[in-house]
């Protein structure tokens, strides 16, 4: 995987939030709109940050952007301080133009028995789109890119998935105490995230080096699931020293 190392937070931030406006902008001028695909977690918070700055002062409009979100813990309130639907509001929906009919994210709120459709229907409203042109992806200390834990396959597609418990611990301070972390989550697959046509995935800090170098260097196999991305013909890993410091 083609691997970018850029200390500098801001920095890493202003340049895949420069290509997506640069994607964005390409789209608008054709008249034709743009679909992203998004990711939640303290790492793309920069990115987000940088992309509503482009929009207060660059004129950066999401007018023609449809987003599909990645994942949503289950069971999950939209309104919970826990929910990504919250997440993506607070850190980007609600300073930009975006459409919010354009906005899809899983529902961690559906009865058990409506998920299976629910997640059928997620796949197809993506192909509707037209299909993801741009994908932000982080990665979990489990290789987890979206929620596809250990086993996942390269063929899952949207699904309800259980969490690894060390995604658990990882997501216990948030949670205030891992007993409160929902156990399962709705997940796009692995094949849904290899569909997009271009990918950034993007790690920092040193927690993150080990499953880095397995991802970037690393067998393909199912036991880490950003291992796929290496199939993928247009994916770009952006890392900082910390995250990088395992790469041979
Ligand atoms: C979030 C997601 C996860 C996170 C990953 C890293 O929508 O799909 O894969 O990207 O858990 O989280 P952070 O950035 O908080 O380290």
């Amino acid at each position: 995987i083609p691997t970018i190392i850029i200390d500098e937070h801001e920095a890493m931030a202003r340049l895949v939030a420069g290509r997506i406006a640069t994607l964005m902008r390409e789209r608008a001028a054709a008249g034709r709109s743009i679909v992203l695909g998004l990711a939640t977690g303290s790492t793309p918070i920069g990115v987000y940050r940088e992309l509503i700055r482009l929009h207060r002062e660059e004129g950066l409009s999401f007018s023609h952007v449809i987003s599909f979100n990645l994942d949503e813990y289950y069971p999950m309130s939209p309104d919970s301080i826990h929910s990504y639907h919250r997440f993506m509001w607070e850190n980007l929906f609600s300073h930009v133009d975006i459409d919010p009919g354009n906005v899809h994210i899983p529902d961690g709120a559906l009865e058990r028995s409506a998920i299976d459709d629910a997640c059928g229907r997620y796949e197809a409203a993506i192909l509707a789109a037209g299909g993801v042109d741009f994908q932000l992806l982080g990665i979990g200390k489990t290789g987890h890119i979206g929620f596809n834990e250990p086993g996942s396959g390269e063929h899952s597609r949207t699904r309800i998935v259980h969490l690894d418990s060390v995604t658990r611990r990882d997501a216990a301070a948030d949670f205030f105490g891992e007993e409160n972390v929902p156990r399962e989550a709705i997940t796009m697959g692995i094949a849904t995230i290899l569909q997009a046509r271009e990918i950034a995935i993007l790690a920092t800090g040193e927690h993150k080096s080990g499953v880095v170098r397995r991802s970037v260097e690393g067998e393909i196999d199912r036991a880490v699931a950003a291992t796929f991305l290496q199939r993928h013909p247009n994916t770009t890993f952006y890392v900082d020293d910390a995250a990088a410091a395992d790469l041979t």
